[in-house]
């Protein structure tokens, strides 16, 4: 703050000088409209040693007007921001005990508040705070020069009025973590200088306004975990800087606009848990540089587009699971070989497991669970993903072995087969690296008995009865069904306590 103020008292220095050697200029620089300048402005004061005395009283008039003006500057904003402490229901919140109005002292020592060169208020950080109260005392007219804006966890409620379109210098705005309500304001659109937009966990309803199409330079978008309905405005392809996205959590429904093909920033999209419907956009296959993508949890229909195969910068997630996609698995999958979770399930996917999929040698985590998918598991999956942790295959058509390769797969930690046509014994040597913890394998026509090797696998769950947790086992790392799990209706070995068990089919 001490900084600003000093700077500020150089632009009225250069200001003088510069009246000194052209008075034209003068009202100009009083206005500071070129405090750019500043640097050379001192040079040429400096270059005048003969005329010493005069900058000298400049320099004294020039202290004394900066404390004058900044702290009536100020004094008007600082007793806008009181008022609205004054309207929060836990007014003696301890952060906030620096907030008092004392003749002459600057907001701009406030806890959270910062101010410009010219001591305006331009950022308020006031991230979790325990703050309650709303935004309708907020001083949109006061604060004209608010940059920076984060009021994130808070417990602000009631609704973000139209006035917030009116800090037209807003750069970042968070509000997310808040109890806020009704719709979100058209007047958000004429912030035009936004880049960061976080609005998620809330209680925000109605539908995304289409104006936050017209937010050109906009990068980070959260939406997420609110009450927002309606179509997903095609104006959101219009944001060409955007890079990371969330609207997941929402009630949003309609189809996804194929105009986001336009978006070749994105970098992260969660649209999931929505109601969104009809198909994935082949235009998505020209968003090369997504890493991550969630658009499970709807109700997509059709086919993956094979066009998917095109987002080699996947290196995180694919997340379609619990859609209405048909089809089969699309072979050009294959070309997103830095994916480490691939999670198609529940869905009505059918055909064969693509034998190319051996060739995401990343991945860590399979979950084609709750499909209708046939034919026989691909030697590839055990010999190339070297990787993987998580296999889910159950509640599928699937046949034949259980292919003897996936013993070689060291790192695997959960292997779950059930409810298939698996027939054939359990391979030899799953515990070879005695990772493996839990194997599910019931439903299925497997014969024979329980290889001996499994004593290797200290802490395996092994179900082969009719009785499992019915596919509580789902991609981790994101929807995390463990708490439903219910472990009395397991078949627990422990370790070394009993081999040779005979296979219930
Ligand atoms: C002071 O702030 C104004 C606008 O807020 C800016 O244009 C100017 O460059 C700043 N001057 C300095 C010296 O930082
Ligand atoms: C916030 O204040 C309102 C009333 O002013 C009160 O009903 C509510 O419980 C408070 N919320 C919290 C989290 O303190
Ligand atoms: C601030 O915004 C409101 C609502 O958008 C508008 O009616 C009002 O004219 C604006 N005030 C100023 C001073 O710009
Ligand atoms: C939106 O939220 C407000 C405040 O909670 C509520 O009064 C209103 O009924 C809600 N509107 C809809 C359509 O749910
Ligand atoms: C796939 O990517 C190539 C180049 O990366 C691009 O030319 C092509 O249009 C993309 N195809 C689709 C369907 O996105
Ligand atoms: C996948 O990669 C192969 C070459 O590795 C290329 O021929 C094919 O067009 C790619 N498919 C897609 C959908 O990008
Ligand atoms: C996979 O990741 C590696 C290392 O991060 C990178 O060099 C490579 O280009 C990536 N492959 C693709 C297809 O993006
Ligand atoms: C899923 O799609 C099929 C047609 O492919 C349709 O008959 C069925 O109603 C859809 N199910 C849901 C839940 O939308
Ligand atoms: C499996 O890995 C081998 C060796 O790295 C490679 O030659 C082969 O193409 C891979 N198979 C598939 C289906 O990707
Ligand atoms: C399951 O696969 C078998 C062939 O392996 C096929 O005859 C049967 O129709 C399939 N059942 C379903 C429901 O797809
Ligand atoms: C398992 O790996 C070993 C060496 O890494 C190899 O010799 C063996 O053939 C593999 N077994 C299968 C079934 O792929
Ligand atoms: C069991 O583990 C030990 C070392 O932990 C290893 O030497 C042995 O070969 C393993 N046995 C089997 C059957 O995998």
């Amino acid at each position: 703050m001490k900084y600003y103020k000093l700077m500020r008292c150089i632009c009225f220095f250069s200001a003088y000088v510069s009246f000194l050697s052209d008075i034209k200029h003068f009202e100009q620089n009083l206005e500071l409209k070129h405090c750019k300048e500043t640097e050379t402005m001192v040079s040429l004061s400096i270059g005048k040693p003969s005329l010493f005395i005069i900058p000298l009283v400049v320099v004294l008039l020039t202290i004394f007007f900066c404390f004058l003006e900044s702290a009536s500057a100020s004094a008007e904003e600082a007793a806008a921001l009181f008022k609205w402490k004054a309207s929060f229901s836990n007014m003696d919140n301890p952060f906030l005990t620096s907030w008092t109005l004392q003749p002459n002292a600057s907001p701009c020592s406030w806890y959270g508040v910062s101010c410009n060169n010219g001591s305006k208020i331009n950022s308020l950080e006031l991230g979790e705070v325990f703050t309650n109260g709303t935004l309708d005392n907020f001083p949109f007219s006061s604060l004209r020069n608010l940059e920076y804006v984060d009021m994130s966890d808070n417990q602000f409620s009631g609704s973000i009025p139209p006035q917030i379109g009116n800090l037209s210098k807003l750069v970042y705005l968070d509000l997310q973590g808040n109890a806020l309500s009704y719709e979100i304001p058209r007047e958000i659109g004429r912030l035009k200088n936004l880049r960061t937009l976080y609005l998620s966990d809330n209680a925000l309803n109605g539908s995304i306004p289409e104006e936050i199409g017209q937010l050109r330079l906009l990068s980070d978008l959260t939406l997420a975990d609110n009450y927002l309905d309606g179509p997903i405005p095609a104006s959101l392809g219009n944001l060409k800087s955007l890079a990371y996205l969330e609207l997941n959590g929402n009630l949003l429904s309609g189809p996804i606009p194929p105009e986001f093909g336009n978006l070749h920033n994105l970098v992260q999209v969660y649209m999931d848990t929505n109601y969104l419907s009809g198909p994935i956009p082949p235009s998505f296959g020209n968003l090369n540089k997504l890493e991550v993508l969630y658009l499970s949890s709807n109700d997509l229909s059709g086919p993956i587009p094979p066009e998917i195969g095109n987002l080699t910068s996947l290196h995180d997630t694919l997340s379609l699971f619990e859609n209405n996609l048909s089809g089969s698995i699309p072979p050009s999958l294959a070309n997103l070989s830095n994916l480490t979770r691939l999670c198609l399930y529940n869905n009505q996917l059918s055909g064969s497991i693509p034998k190319e999929l051996g060739n995401l040698k990343a991945l860590e985590d399979l979950d084609l669970s709750e499909n209708l998918l046939s034919g026989s598991i691909p030697s590839t999956v055990g010999k190339n993903l070297s990787n993987l942790q998580y296999l889910y295959l159950p509640g599928n058509n699937l046949s034949g072995p259980i292919p003897q390769e996936v013993a070689n797969l060291t790192k695997l930690t959960y292997m779950t087969m059930a409810k298939n046509h698996f027939s054939g014994h359990l391979p030899q040597g799953l515990c070879q690296s005695g990772v493996l913890q839990y194997l599910f394998v019931k439903e299925n026509m497997l014969t024979g008995s329980i290889p001996r090797d499994l004593k290797n696998c200290t802490s395996l769950l092994l179900l082969v009865g009719t009785n499992s947790p019915e596919n509580s086992l789902r991609c981790l790392g994101y929807t995390q069904n463990w708490k439903s799990w219910n472990l009395a209706t397991t078949i627990s070995m422990a370790n070394s306590r009993q081999t040779g068990v005979d296979v219930q089919t």
